[in-house]
């Protein structure tokens, strides 16, 4: 081989070598199809993902990683907070034993403490709030004891950490954690040179009011521009309307130059039938279009901080099947889970808009009608069974009709019994915050499965 084909080879391998995206991905593992972290990586190697993300310090992930160019972020979990907050060894043991096992050779760059800690409401949920940036700092302690200089400690937020976000300058943090959270955080993240890590959806609120945000706002697909008549700066998407509430809501604590990361961002593939705009296509449009944008040289940055890079986290990797709530969850994979595309996507951003034709969708406004909720076909009997007996045990839910000789006795299947419980119990405590999910048991549906006398309780969207 000649001197130039060597040095071309050499100019190849250095190319592909710098070809990792910057782009991160979220690696969540709430399904029971999912290929094994040995796959999961090599799937995450081939799509070029410059930072994978996941929700713990899985020991098999990390060590897997070893031999991996990705930078790695991993997460103490929300039930250890208080205890790492409020004794000096835990802190030390967890960073004993999650991380340092694993450094130089796992690029674990980093640490993110708790997830959306601020958004739980429940009493015990509450009480974490104040053991948040305790726990950060001492985590940040740990590392600092052990020299480990490498790795930045955050925690990530959701966007409902702000009471006010539009228009984007009147940005502001809810009152109930201003002071004694945010306040110290802010600081911590300041002094610490980390990065405000925000769960940032569009997909949210456009899906609460698809008549008034346009998708094409919320999906980069210019032609709009929105003017903010306290900045007068002018947006053409809402991830930088969202973006830049955080960042106005900051700096009016003080703090006008921390970084953002972007922990989680993406947009549902599929989902129930009162969640509009979740299919495909709309799904692709928005991650190829954040991709693109946050590969850009020089980086875009937002309206209120232009140029500045934003480091990026899609979520997620997996469709993830046992993810708990409406079927949107189930639903912001990239890969199907057996490792197929749910789309085409190239987390390096140089793909040109030709990926070939997506399905096109039907419809992207919110449906209006009645909604049953049924048992998925070939469901598990006995899973069904247990949920129905759940169900009828209910003080509000009568299953008399289901009793022989009544009018839903015949046909006598579990399956059929199990969807006249689900579509009543659903129409009941839907008000209530109950969704059509039942473990994965149950489905919407628009037709309607009442058949003769036995009429079949429905939800009206
Ligand atoms: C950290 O670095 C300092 C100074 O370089 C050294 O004295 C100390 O032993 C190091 N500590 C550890 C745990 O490596
Ligand atoms: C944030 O950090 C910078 C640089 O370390 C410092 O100059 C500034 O005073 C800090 N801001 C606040 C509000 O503490
Ligand atoms: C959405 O638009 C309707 C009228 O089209 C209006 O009544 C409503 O207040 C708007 N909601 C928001 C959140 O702007
Ligand atoms: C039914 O409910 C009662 C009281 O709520 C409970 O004690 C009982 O264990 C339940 N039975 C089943 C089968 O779930
Ligand atoms: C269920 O029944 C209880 C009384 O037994 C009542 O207080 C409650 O409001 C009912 N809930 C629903 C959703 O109907």
């Amino acid at each position: 081989m000649g001197f130039l084909a060597v040095f071309l080879l050499w100019l190849l391998s250095l190319s592909r070598a710098k070809a990792l995206s910057n782009i991160g991905v979220n690696y969540g593992q709430l399904g029971n199809n999912l290929p094994s972290p040995y796959l999961s990586i090599e799937l995450l190697t081939k799509m070029k993902a410059g930072y994978v993300k996941i929700y713990d310090a899985n020991p098999d992930i990390l060590n897997l990683l070893s031999t991996r160019k990705l930078k790695v972020s991993i997460m103490v979990p929300n039930n250890q907070v208080s205890d790492i907050a409020t004794n000096p060894s835990a802190a030390e043991e967890w960073v004993r034993n999650n991380v340092l096992p694993y450094l130089p050779r796992t690029k674990i760059r980093h640490i993110l403490v708790g997830n959306e800690v601020l958004s739980s409401n429940s009493e015990e949920g509450r009480q974490t709030w104040y053991y948040l940036v305790p726990a950060m700092q001492m985590i940040k302690r740990s590392l600092k004891a052990l020299n480990i200089s490498s790795i930045k400690v955050g925690t990530p937020m959701a966007m409902d950490v702000l009471e006010s976000t539009f228009p984007p300058s009147r940005g502001r943090f809810r009152y109930d954690i201003r002071d004694n959270v945010i306040m110290p955080m802010l600081n911590f993240l300041n002094r610490t040179n980390s990065f405000f890590f925000i769960d940032v959806y569009p997909y949210f609120p456009w899906s609460q009011s698809p008549y008034n945000i346009s998708l094409d706002f919320a999906l980069f697909r210019g032609g709009i521009r929105i003017r903010d008549p306290g900045s007068s700066l002018f947006y053409t998407n809402l991830l930088d309307q969202m973006l830049d509430s955080l960042i106005y809501a900051m700096s009016k604590l003080g703090f006008s130059n921390i970084p953002i990361a972007i922990s989680e961002t993406g947009w549902p593939n599929s989902g129930d039938i009162n969640e509009p705009g979740a299919n495909i296509f709309n799904a692709a449009t928005y991650n190829r279009n954040l991709i693109r944008r946050m590969t850009r040289n020089p980086p875009l940055g937002t309206p209120a901080r232009p140029g500045v890079r934003i480091p990026t986290y899609i979520f997620s990797l997996f469709d993830e099947n046992q993810k708990p709530g409406p079927g949107t969850e189930r639903h912001w994979g990239l890969l199907h889970p057996d490792g197929t595309p749910v789309y085409e996507i190239d987390l390096t951003g140089k793909s040109a808009a030709d990926f070939g034709p997506l399905p096109a969708p039907e419809n992207n406004l919110p449906y209006r009608g009645k909604v049953w909720c049924v048992a998925v076909k070939g469901a598990n009997e006995m899973q069904l069974e247990n949920a129905l007996t759940y169900a009828c045990n209910q003080s509000n839910v009568s299953c008399d009709a289901l009793a022989p000789g009544r009018e839903c006795y015949e046909p006598v299947s579990i399956a059929d019994h199990a969807s006249y419980v689900f579509s009543l119990y659903w129409s009941k405590f839907r008000s209530h915050g109950a969704t059509c999910y039942f473990n994965g048991l149950a489905q919407q549906t628009i037709s309607n499965p009442s058949r003769g006398s036995c009429k079949f309780p429905s939800v009206t969207l």
